[in-house]
């Protein structure tokens, strides 16, 4: 079901070692993520992803709600061999409520 915005800020704490969103976003650890809900996985210019995700892009892996939600439960399971170092998100509403708050970021 739809996440809440508003939750999501608190748990995209958790992502904010690595992650940027809003004006002036830039790359870190991990790619900045405004506008991540339509672009297709390992295509932001000037951030140096594994080559397993840039291979998932390629397979057509874009990132929405329904692709997010497997990621951020297991990065390493749903893109073998990427090095986003995080362990995932348990419960499925922090993961709603964390995709929900990216979406205020993105135009889709
Ligand atoms: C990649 C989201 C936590 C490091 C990504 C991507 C998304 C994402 C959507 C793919 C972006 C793209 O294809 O352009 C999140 C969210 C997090 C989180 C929502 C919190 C729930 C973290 C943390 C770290 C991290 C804590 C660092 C310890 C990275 C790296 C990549 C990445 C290095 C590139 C992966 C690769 O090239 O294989 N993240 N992330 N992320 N993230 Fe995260």
């Amino acid at each position: 079901d739809a996440g809440d915005p508003e939750a999501g800020e608190r748990v995209f704490r958790k992502c904010q070692a690595c992650h940027m969103v809003g004006d002036d976003a830039q790359n870190r650890v991990g790619p900045q993520l405004n506008d991540v809900i339509g672009r297709t996985a390992g295509t932001l210019d000037g951030f140096n992803y594994s080559d397993a995700m840039v291979a998932k892009g390629e397979e057509g892996l874009v990132w929405n709600a329904e692709t997010l939600q497997p990621y951020l439960e297991n990065p390493r399971g749903y893109v073998e061999g990427t090095k986003m170092s995080f362990a995932g998100l348990r419960k499925e509403e922090e993961r709603a409520d964390v995709i929900a708050y990216l979406q205020q970021y993105s135009e889709e």
